[in-house]
Protein backbone atom coordinates (compact mmCIF):
# COMPACT_ATOMS: atom_id res chain seq x y z
CA UNK A 1 0.00 0.00 0.00
CA UNK A 2 1.49 3.41 -1.25
CA UNK A 3 2.48 5.35 2.00
CA UNK A 4 2.05 9.08 1.82
CA UNK A 5 3.26 11.38 4.76
CA UNK A 6 1.20 14.50 4.40
CA UNK A 7 2.12 17.72 6.05
CA UNK A 8 -0.36 20.49 7.73
CA UNK A 9 -2.82 17.50 7.31
CA UNK A 10 -4.81 18.59 10.33
CA UNK A 11 -5.73 22.48 8.34
CA UNK A 12 -8.16 22.38 6.32
CA UNK A 13 -7.16 21.27 2.66
CA UNK A 14 -5.17 18.90 4.32
CA UNK A 15 -7.34 17.32 6.24
CA UNK A 16 -10.36 16.95 3.69
CA UNK A 17 -7.12 15.52 1.28
CA UNK A 18 -6.35 12.98 4.11
CA UNK A 19 -9.95 11.74 4.11
CA UNK A 20 -9.78 11.22 0.38
CA UNK A 21 -6.78 9.71 0.13
CA UNK A 22 -8.07 6.84 2.96
CA UNK A 23 -10.96 6.54 0.80
CA UNK A 24 -9.12 5.66 -1.95
CA UNK A 25 -6.45 2.93 -0.22
CA UNK A 26 -3.42 5.09 0.79
CA UNK A 27 -1.99 4.42 4.03
CA UNK A 28 -1.39 8.15 5.28
CA UNK A 29 0.86 9.65 8.56
CA UNK A 30 0.08 13.27 9.38
CA UNK A 31 2.37 15.56 10.78
CA UNK A 32 1.01 18.90 11.64
CA UNK A 33 2.03 21.15 15.00
CA UNK A 34 -1.97 22.02 15.49
CA UNK A 35 -0.30 25.84 15.18
CA UNK A 36 -3.81 26.41 12.86
CA UNK A 37 -5.10 22.79 12.46
CA UNK A 38 -7.38 20.91 14.36
CA UNK A 39 -6.69 17.23 15.66
CA UNK A 40 -10.47 16.48 15.24
CA UNK A 41 -10.11 16.89 11.70
CA UNK A 42 -8.44 13.82 11.22
CA UNK A 43 -10.93 11.64 12.76
CA UNK A 44 -8.72 8.34 12.99
CA UNK A 45 -5.78 9.12 10.77
CA UNK A 46 -2.64 9.02 12.52
CA UNK A 47 -0.70 12.33 14.07
CA UNK A 48 2.49 13.24 14.30
CA UNK A 49 2.00 16.42 16.35
CA UNK A 50 5.05 18.91 15.87
CA UNK A 51 6.50 21.09 13.96
CA UNK A 52 8.65 20.61 10.31
CA UNK A 53 11.35 22.48 11.36
CA UNK A 54 12.15 19.62 14.02
CA UNK A 55 15.10 18.03 12.16
CA UNK A 56 15.43 15.02 14.74
CA UNK A 57 11.27 14.58 14.64
CA UNK A 58 11.47 14.23 10.61
CA UNK A 59 14.04 11.51 10.49
CA UNK A 60 12.22 9.87 13.16
CA UNK A 61 9.48 10.09 10.89
CA UNK A 62 11.36 8.87 7.67
CA UNK A 63 13.45 6.08 9.71
CA UNK A 64 10.50 3.96 11.55
CA UNK A 65 8.26 3.90 8.61
CA UNK A 66 8.55 3.69 4.64
CA UNK A 67 7.01 6.87 3.39
CA UNK A 68 6.98 6.42 -0.68
CA UNK A 69 5.54 9.93 -1.06
CA UNK A 70 5.17 13.89 0.40
CA UNK A 71 2.10 15.72 0.31
CA UNK A 72 3.58 19.07 1.84
CA UNK A 73 0.48 21.58 2.88
CA UNK A 74 2.48 23.12 5.82
CA UNK A 75 2.77 26.38 6.14
CA UNK A 76 1.48 30.01 7.29
CA UNK A 77 -0.94 31.59 4.50
CA UNK A 78 -2.07 34.93 5.29
CA UNK A 79 -1.11 37.49 3.06
CA UNK A 80 -1.49 40.39 5.82
CA UNK A 81 0.05 38.73 8.17
CA UNK A 82 3.31 38.13 5.54
CA UNK A 83 3.39 41.74 4.69
CA UNK A 84 3.61 42.63 8.69
CA UNK A 85 6.02 39.80 9.51
CA UNK A 86 7.82 38.63 6.67
CA UNK A 87 10.44 36.85 8.73
CA UNK A 88 7.68 34.44 10.68
CA UNK A 89 6.82 33.31 6.66
CA UNK A 90 10.29 32.93 5.54
CA UNK A 91 11.16 31.36 8.70
CA UNK A 92 8.32 28.86 8.27
CA UNK A 93 7.24 28.39 4.77
CA UNK A 94 10.67 28.20 3.77
CA UNK A 95 12.58 26.85 6.77
CA UNK A 96 9.80 24.02 7.05
CA UNK A 97 9.81 22.99 3.54
CA UNK A 98 14.35 23.42 3.41
CA UNK A 99 14.03 20.64 6.33
CA UNK A 100 11.73 18.64 5.11
CA UNK A 101 13.34 18.15 1.67
CA UNK A 102 16.44 17.62 3.46
CA UNK A 103 15.27 14.91 5.48
CA UNK A 104 13.23 12.92 2.39
CA UNK A 105 16.71 12.98 0.52
CA UNK A 106 18.47 11.74 3.71
CA UNK A 107 15.57 9.19 3.36
CA UNK A 108 15.90 8.54 -0.34
CA UNK A 109 12.09 9.71 -0.75
CA UNK A 110 11.86 11.68 -3.71
CA UNK A 111 7.93 12.63 -4.63
CA UNK A 112 6.71 15.65 -3.41
CA UNK A 113 3.49 17.35 -4.04
CA UNK A 114 3.23 20.93 -3.24
CA UNK A 115 1.05 23.10 -1.99
CA UNK A 116 1.63 26.56 -4.24
CA UNK A 117 -0.57 29.21 -4.66
CA UNK A 118 -1.65 31.54 -7.63
CA UNK A 119 -0.04 34.81 -5.64
CA UNK A 120 3.07 33.77 -7.03
CA UNK A 121 1.82 35.58 -10.24
CA UNK A 122 0.72 39.06 -8.80
CA UNK A 123 -1.29 41.21 -10.67
CA UNK A 124 -1.42 39.41 -13.83
CA UNK A 125 -0.73 40.75 -17.60
CA UNK A 126 -3.33 38.86 -18.78
CA UNK A 127 -6.42 36.18 -17.79
CA UNK A 128 -6.80 33.83 -18.14
CA UNK A 129 -3.75 33.38 -16.58
CA UNK A 130 -1.47 30.32 -17.80
CA UNK A 131 1.32 28.95 -15.99
CA UNK A 132 3.91 30.89 -18.28
CA UNK A 133 3.02 33.71 -17.10
CA UNK A 134 5.36 35.76 -15.09
CA UNK A 135 5.85 35.13 -11.44
CA UNK A 136 5.68 38.49 -9.32
CA UNK A 137 4.52 37.82 -5.98
CA UNK A 138 3.40 41.11 -4.33
CA UNK A 139 3.42 39.63 -0.59
CA UNK A 140 6.03 37.69 1.46
CA UNK A 141 2.91 35.01 1.47
CA UNK A 142 3.63 34.32 -2.65
CA UNK A 143 7.23 35.12 -2.18
CA UNK A 144 8.13 32.06 0.01
CA UNK A 145 5.99 29.77 -2.18
CA UNK A 146 7.94 30.65 -5.53
CA UNK A 147 11.12 30.37 -3.41
CA UNK A 148 10.19 27.09 -2.89
CA UNK A 149 9.08 26.36 -6.61
CA UNK A 150 13.09 27.39 -7.23
CA UNK A 151 14.42 24.56 -4.74
CA UNK A 152 12.09 22.13 -6.15
CA UNK A 153 12.95 22.99 -9.88
CA UNK A 154 16.86 22.84 -8.85
CA UNK A 155 16.57 19.12 -7.04
CA UNK A 156 14.34 18.29 -10.16
CA UNK A 157 17.39 19.21 -12.21
CA UNK A 158 19.93 17.21 -10.07
CA UNK A 159 17.62 14.04 -10.49
CA UNK A 160 17.12 14.46 -5.95
CA UNK A 161 13.49 15.11 -6.46
CA UNK A 162 9.99 14.37 -8.94
CA UNK A 163 7.51 17.32 -7.74
CA UNK A 164 4.37 18.85 -8.92
CA UNK A 165 3.73 21.68 -7.38
CA UNK A 166 0.05 22.73 -7.35
CA UNK A 167 -0.61 26.55 -7.76
CA UNK A 168 -4.23 26.79 -6.27
CA UNK A 169 -6.93 29.73 -6.82
CA UNK A 170 -9.21 30.82 -4.18
CA UNK A 171 -9.79 27.09 -2.51
CA UNK A 172 -13.52 27.58 -1.14
CA UNK A 173 -16.00 24.71 -0.04
CA UNK A 174 -16.73 22.10 2.51
CA UNK A 175 -16.55 18.34 2.78
CA UNK A 176 -19.52 16.83 0.73
CA UNK A 177 -21.15 15.68 3.89
CA UNK A 178 -20.93 19.43 5.70
CA UNK A 179 -18.39 17.69 8.36
CA UNK A 180 -15.18 18.97 7.58
CA UNK A 181 -14.57 22.66 6.23
CA UNK A 182 -12.53 25.67 7.00
CA UNK A 183 -12.56 26.14 10.54
CA UNK A 184 -9.97 29.10 11.41
CA UNK A 185 -12.56 32.19 12.50
CA UNK A 186 -9.73 34.30 11.26
CA UNK A 187 -10.10 33.28 7.32
CA UNK A 188 -10.02 36.13 5.32
CA UNK A 189 -11.22 34.28 2.06
CA UNK A 190 -14.39 35.35 0.32
CA UNK A 191 -16.90 32.63 1.22
CA UNK A 192 -15.85 32.30 4.91
CA UNK A 193 -15.91 35.78 5.77
CA UNK A 194 -19.89 35.84 3.82
CA UNK A 195 -21.23 32.65 5.65
CA UNK A 196 -19.98 34.60 9.55
CA UNK A 197 -21.77 37.77 8.05
CA UNK A 198 -25.03 35.47 7.74
CA UNK A 199 -24.91 33.86 10.69
CA UNK A 200 -24.06 36.79 12.88
CA UNK A 201 -20.48 35.84 14.20
CA UNK A 202 -18.65 38.04 11.93
CA UNK A 203 -19.08 41.67 11.00
CA UNK A 204 -21.36 42.63 7.48
CA UNK A 205 -19.56 41.53 4.62
CA UNK A 206 -17.30 44.63 3.05
CA UNK A 207 -17.89 44.83 -0.45
CA UNK A 208 -14.55 46.70 -1.81
CA UNK A 209 -15.34 48.71 -4.84
CA UNK A 210 -18.49 48.63 -7.22
CA UNK A 211 -17.84 50.51 -10.35
CA UNK A 212 -14.90 47.75 -12.01
CA UNK A 213 -15.28 47.10 -15.42
CA UNK A 214 -16.78 43.97 -14.68
CA UNK A 215 -20.82 43.25 -15.20
CA UNK A 216 -21.71 43.63 -12.04
CA UNK A 217 -19.28 46.53 -11.20
CA UNK A 218 -17.20 43.92 -8.45
CA UNK A 219 -14.25 42.12 -8.70
CA UNK A 220 -13.89 38.65 -10.28
CA UNK A 221 -12.18 35.65 -9.20
CA UNK A 222 -11.71 31.77 -9.38
CA UNK A 223 -12.95 29.74 -7.14
CA UNK A 224 -12.54 26.51 -6.73
CA UNK A 225 -13.88 23.62 -4.29
CA UNK A 226 -11.62 21.88 -2.06
CA UNK A 227 -12.94 18.63 -3.02
CA UNK A 228 -11.94 19.19 -6.12
CA UNK A 229 -8.32 20.02 -4.98
CA UNK A 230 -7.68 16.97 -3.20
CA UNK A 231 -8.83 15.12 -6.33
CA UNK A 232 -5.77 17.01 -8.23
CA UNK A 233 -3.37 16.07 -5.49
CA UNK A 234 -3.98 12.36 -5.91
CA UNK A 235 -3.77 13.11 -9.82
CA UNK A 236 -0.48 14.61 -9.41
CA UNK A 237 0.42 11.46 -7.41
CA UNK A 238 0.08 9.23 -10.29
CA UNK A 239 1.73 12.04 -12.44
CA UNK A 240 4.61 11.62 -10.32
CA UNK A 241 5.65 7.64 -11.47
CA UNK A 242 6.35 9.52 -14.59
CA UNK A 243 9.74 10.39 -15.22
CA UNK A 244 9.78 13.94 -14.12
CA UNK A 245 11.56 16.64 -12.24
CA UNK A 246 9.49 20.23 -11.50
CA UNK A 247 6.37 20.54 -13.12
CA UNK A 248 3.79 23.56 -12.23
CA UNK A 249 0.20 23.78 -12.70
CA UNK A 250 -2.54 25.87 -12.19
CA UNK A 251 -5.65 25.00 -10.04
CA UNK A 252 -8.62 26.76 -10.42
CA UNK A 253 -12.26 26.14 -11.69
CA UNK A 254 -11.27 27.92 -15.13
CA UNK A 255 -14.16 30.37 -14.92
CA UNK A 256 -14.74 34.10 -13.08
CA UNK A 257 -17.02 34.63 -10.49
CA UNK A 258 -18.08 37.75 -9.29
CA UNK A 259 -18.05 38.97 -5.26
CA UNK A 260 -21.92 40.11 -5.87
CA UNK A 261 -22.41 36.83 -7.55
CA UNK A 262 -21.01 34.63 -4.65
CA UNK A 263 -23.49 36.95 -2.21
CA UNK A 264 -26.21 36.34 -4.25
CA UNK A 265 -25.82 32.46 -4.15
CA UNK A 266 -25.07 32.61 -0.79
CA UNK A 267 -28.28 34.39 0.49
CA UNK A 268 -30.16 31.96 -2.27
CA UNK A 269 -28.61 28.67 -0.56
CA UNK A 270 -29.06 29.93 3.01
CA UNK A 271 -32.27 31.64 2.61
CA UNK A 272 -31.17 34.77 4.44
CA UNK A 273 -30.14 38.71 3.86
CA UNK A 274 -25.92 38.74 3.58
CA UNK A 275 -25.24 42.00 5.72
CA UNK A 276 -23.22 44.07 3.82
CA UNK A 277 -21.31 47.56 3.55
CA UNK A 278 -19.89 48.36 0.42
CA UNK A 279 -16.74 50.76 0.31
CA UNK A 280 -14.16 51.89 -1.94
CA UNK A 281 -12.18 49.73 -4.09
CA UNK A 282 -8.77 48.53 -2.20
CA UNK A 283 -5.57 49.31 -3.41
CA UNK A 284 -4.33 46.35 -5.73
CA UNK A 285 -7.23 44.48 -6.02
CA UNK A 286 -6.99 43.62 -9.74
CA UNK A 287 -10.21 43.46 -11.61
CA UNK A 288 -10.42 40.33 -12.65
CA UNK A 289 -8.01 36.71 -12.03
CA UNK A 290 -9.15 33.18 -13.11
CA UNK A 291 -6.98 30.36 -14.34
CA UNK A 292 -6.20 28.78 -17.66
CA UNK A 293 -6.34 24.95 -16.53
CA UNK A 294 -5.68 23.54 -19.57
CA UNK A 295 -2.35 21.80 -18.44
CA UNK A 296 -3.91 20.31 -15.37
CA UNK A 297 -6.34 18.73 -17.94
CA UNK A 298 -3.43 17.64 -20.54
CA UNK A 299 -1.37 15.83 -18.01
CA UNK A 300 -2.90 15.24 -15.02
CA UNK A 301 -6.69 14.58 -16.21
CA UNK A 302 -7.72 16.99 -13.64
CA UNK A 303 -10.93 19.55 -14.17
CA UNK A 304 -12.79 21.04 -11.43
CA UNK A 305 -15.96 19.39 -11.33
CA UNK A 306 -18.06 21.41 -8.58
CA UNK A 307 -18.90 24.86 -9.43
CA UNK A 308 -20.18 27.84 -7.36
CA UNK A 309 -23.57 26.21 -6.26
CA UNK A 310 -22.02 23.03 -4.76
CA UNK A 311 -19.44 25.23 -3.20
CA UNK A 312 -21.94 27.81 -1.66
CA UNK A 313 -23.77 24.49 -0.31
CA UNK A 314 -21.13 23.15 1.56
CA UNK A 315 -20.09 25.95 2.73
CA UNK A 316 -23.14 26.98 4.62
CA UNK A 317 -23.42 22.95 5.43
CA UNK A 318 -20.19 23.20 7.39
CA UNK A 319 -20.66 26.80 8.59
CA UNK A 320 -23.98 26.78 9.86
CA UNK A 321 -23.61 23.21 11.56
CA UNK A 322 -20.22 24.05 13.44
CA UNK A 323 -20.68 27.84 13.61
CA UNK A 324 -17.13 27.50 16.31
CA UNK A 325 -15.67 24.71 13.87
CA UNK A 326 -14.15 21.85 14.92
CA UNK A 327 -15.17 21.05 18.45
CA UNK A 328 -11.64 19.52 19.99
N1 LIG B 1 -6.75 28.03 1.49
C1 LIG B 1 -6.42 28.62 0.35
O1 LIG B 1 -7.22 29.32 -0.28
C2 LIG B 1 -5.04 28.40 -0.24
C3 LIG B 1 -4.75 28.99 -1.48
C4 LIG B 1 -3.48 28.80 -2.03
C5 LIG B 1 -2.54 28.01 -1.36
N2 LIG B 1 -2.85 27.48 -0.14
C6 LIG B 1 -1.81 26.66 0.54
O2 LIG B 1 -2.34 25.39 0.84
C7 LIG B 1 -1.78 24.88 2.06
C8 LIG B 1 -2.88 24.45 2.99
O3 LIG B 1 -3.73 25.57 3.22
P1 LIG B 1 -4.94 25.48 4.25
O4 LIG B 1 -5.97 26.44 3.76
O5 LIG B 1 -5.32 24.06 4.49
O6 LIG B 1 -4.21 26.10 5.54
P2 LIG B 1 -4.39 25.72 7.10
O7 LIG B 1 -3.78 26.84 7.86
O8 LIG B 1 -5.78 25.32 7.39
O9 LIG B 1 -3.45 24.42 7.24
C9 LIG B 1 -2.05 24.49 7.35
C10 LIG B 1 -1.66 23.48 8.41
O10 LIG B 1 -0.22 23.45 8.51
C11 LIG B 1 0.14 23.39 9.87
N3 LIG B 1 1.49 23.94 9.97
C12 LIG B 1 1.90 25.19 9.65
N4 LIG B 1 3.23 25.31 9.84
C13 LIG B 1 3.66 24.12 10.30
C14 LIG B 1 4.93 23.61 10.68
N5 LIG B 1 6.03 24.37 10.64
N6 LIG B 1 5.03 22.33 11.11
C15 LIG B 1 3.92 21.54 11.17
N7 LIG B 1 2.69 21.96 10.82
C16 LIG B 1 2.57 23.24 10.39
C17 LIG B 1 -0.92 24.19 10.61
O11 LIG B 1 -1.03 23.83 11.97
C18 LIG B 1 -2.19 23.82 9.80
O12 LIG B 1 -2.83 22.69 10.33
C19 LIG B 1 -0.89 26.01 2.60
O13 LIG B 1 0.44 25.72 2.22
C20 LIG B 1 -1.39 27.25 1.88
O14 LIG B 1 -0.36 28.20 1.72
C21 LIG B 1 -4.06 27.64 0.42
Amino acid sequence: MTHILVTGGAGYIGSITVRLLRERGYQVTVIDSLERGFRAALGDAPLIAGDLRDIALLDRVFSSQPIDAVMHFAAYKAVGESVANPLRYFENNLGGTLALLAAMRRAGVRQFVFSSTAAVYGTPDYTPVDEAHPTRPESPYGESKLQVEHMLRWLGHSGDLKAASLRYYNVAGAARDGQMGEASAKSENLIPVVMRAILGSGPALKVYGTDYPTPDGTCIRDYVHVIDLAEAHIKALEFLNLDVGLEVFNLGSGKGVSVLEVLREAERVSGRSVPVEYAERRAGDPVGVWADTRKAASLLGWHAQHGLAEIVESSWQWHSTHPAGYQQ
